[in-house]
């Protein structure tokens, strides 16, 4: 199925040329994540590079076959030395070399934008790697400058200043021998973190955004960004009775995270920002335990005199079981949590999560429940982030002990908080090595390559890739998709979600059965504008075929999506 062609409102590449409505490109697109060692190897090296995305990129826009995603949000691809993969940042201005290099990094951003695709970067400031100049001077000695970019504090009665836990495992404190000091770590001692409570870690932060903005970049995703400000007097955290596998969430985090102080940084961040011409992005991981209150992400979006991010992740989706009824709830928590100029979006699976294909898998309705997801990811109000290889039904393997690379996963084996099974390489075709990689890729190939590869499912059109160009093409072909209100449907129904979006004239209906039996029910209580539908796409039914509203008659898992005569 070829993809449409871009409607005139797309928005132009160029960040510096004028945007021709005054609706941001962010709230137009589908953004997709790469996690850049999985996408594509191009030295033959078992790990993903930058080359290797250039190579892809016609897969994901600028062509008839595109997939037709509009950014591309890359996982750290900064000079690292690896101990959380990238997210542990020793230079801020470069490449790391098994990535690629700077220049490459240009051409990659050039190609990008010549097929009309945004880059977002990962901004990692909570913490530095222990690798990082600023770092290893700060521990060099007590009186360097630098000993203040990050947390510092004397042992109390000869034990940790606090009971503040990584999020890794074991506490957040770190001895330093050398300086008799402990030093504070959110995730691994190899991620120290730093001092937001000095202004010159501030300054030193947004020259350096300044710097990717400056080369061009579209945006930034920004990691734990509600770690940012630790209590200044360093408080217990209290303890929670919710037992997760780690100790870290067997507190309240009260004061380590979601501090007030965050906010002041984000308002001045925001102003940065919006100093660059060509709508520059700001999309905040905000961490929330599950189930995942949307209040908390809302926040972080600031107010319209004074806003923050562009927006926040909302991670409900990932905490949400299959549920018709589950997410019709988690879906008006969001709107409701929103104020009107706040923009939703919404996410299932990202590299820290088992991909929700599997968390969603039940035998031979695996690939069903793959496509009411897709549908429902890419109609509803806000902008949708996919993860690479959820096109192609990727599924998240069971990753054999000594195959694990992550550190999280290494640390709880066997409890399953690794995440490695969320970053298996990306399946091109069924070859031994997936046409990812010419030799051994570092982390495991998946099981299920034979059918869940490009190359097949680019044959067959019946394929979820297939599915999933379909529905891109149709949401950006439809402004009710794209920038439509929403109204909740049949709440009284528990099988189905089914809302409308609705565009000036134009009604777009969508009816999702979540579950495996055959739903029938009369439909008179709400009142739709017209009784009969026309079939823009649908997992049963064909296209452009009617559809009668009076009595809604779904097969197991069908998924419509219905233009209101
Ligand atoms: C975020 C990232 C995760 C990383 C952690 C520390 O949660 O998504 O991958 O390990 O931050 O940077």
């Amino acid at each position: 199925m070829p993809s449409k062609k871009k409607s005139k409102l797309t928005q132009p590449s160029s960040p510096t040329e004028p945007s021709e409505t005054s609706v941001p490109w962010w709230k137009d697109a589908v953004v997709y994540q790469i996690y850049p060692r999985s996408f594509q190897d191009s030295n033959g090296d078992g790990v993903g590079d930058l080359q290797g995305i250039i190579d892809r990129l016609d897969y994901l826009n600028g062509g008839p076959e595109s997939l037709g995603i509009d950014a591309i949000w890359l996982s750290p691809v900064y000079p690292s030395p690896m101990f959380d993969f990238g997210y542990d940042i020793s230079d801020y201005e470069g490449i790391d070399p098994v990535f690629g290099d700077l220049y490459t990094f240009k051409i990659l951003l050039k190609e990008c934008h010549k097929r009309n695709i945004k880059l977002i970067m990962d901004l990692v400031v909570n913490h530095t790697s222990h690798l990082h100049p600023w770092f290893i001077e700060s521990r060099s000695s007590k009186d360097n400058p630098k000993r203040n970019w990050y947390i510092w504090k004397d042992a109390e009665n000869g034990k940790v200043p606090n009971n503040w836990m990584s999020a890794f495992g074991g506490s957040a404190w770190e001895w330093d021998a050398k300086t008799e000091q402990y030093y504070m770590h959110g995730f691994t001692k190899e991620q120290p973190d730093l001092n937001w409570r000095n202004p010159e870690v501030k300054d030193a932060i947004f020259k350096m955004i300044a710097y990717w903005l400056d080369m061009g970049v579209d945006g930034f995703r920004l990691d734990v960004v509600n770690y940012y400000f630790k209590d200044s007097q360093f408080r217990n955290n209290p303890r929670s009775f919710f037992r997760g596998f780690r100790e870290y969430e067997r507190q309240f985090h009260f004061f380590d995270r979601d501090l007030e102080e965050t906010h002041t940084v984000l308002k001045e961040f925001r102003k940065l920002m919006d100093s660059y011409p060509g709508d520059r992005m700001s999309v905040g991981e905000v961490f929330v335990p599950p189930p995942g209150d949307v209040r908390i992400p809302a926040t972080y979006y600031g107010s319209s005199d004074q806003p923050e991010l562009h927006m926040a992740f909302n991670f409900a989706f990932m905490y949400t079981k299959w549920n018709a009824k589950l997410f019709r709830t988690r879906i008006e928590e969001w709107e409701k949590a929103l104020s009107e100029e706040m923009w939703p979006n919404y996410t299932l699976s990202n590299h820290d999560q088992k991909r929700h294909i599997t968390r969603y898998s039940k035998g031979k309705f695996t690939l069903s429940r793959a496509k009411i997801s897709a549908i429902m990811l890419l109609t509803l109000r806000g902008t949708p982030f996919l993860y690479y290889g959820e096109e192609i039904g990727m599924l998240s393997d069971k990753i054999p002990k000594k195959s694990l690379r992550d550190p999280a996963g290494i640390r709880y084996w066997p409890l399953p908080v690794g995440r490695d099974s969320a970053r298996q390489p990306m399946c091109w075709d069924k070859s031994k090595y997936g046409g990812f990689s010419k030799s051994e890729p570092w982390l495991p190939i998946s099981r299920n390559i034979f059918e869940n590869n490009v190359k097949t499912q680019e044959s067959d059109p019946t394929s979820l890739l297939k599915i999933y160009k379909k529905l891109i093409s149709i949401r950006k072909s439809e402004m009710a998709l794209k920038r439509g209100s929403q109204r909740l449907l049949f709440r009284s129904n528990d099988r189905i979600l089914a809302y409308l979006r609705i565009y000036e004239d134009s009604e777009i209906l969508i009816l999702l059965n979540f579950s495996a039996e055959e739903t029938r029910f009369y439909s008179g209580g709400e009142k739709l504008r017209s009784e009969r539908a026309k079939v823009l796409f649908s997992t049963h039914r064909k296209e452009d075929s009617y559809f009668d509203l009076n009595i809604i008659s779904l097969l197991p898992y069908e998924g419509n999506i219905l233009r209101l005569e």
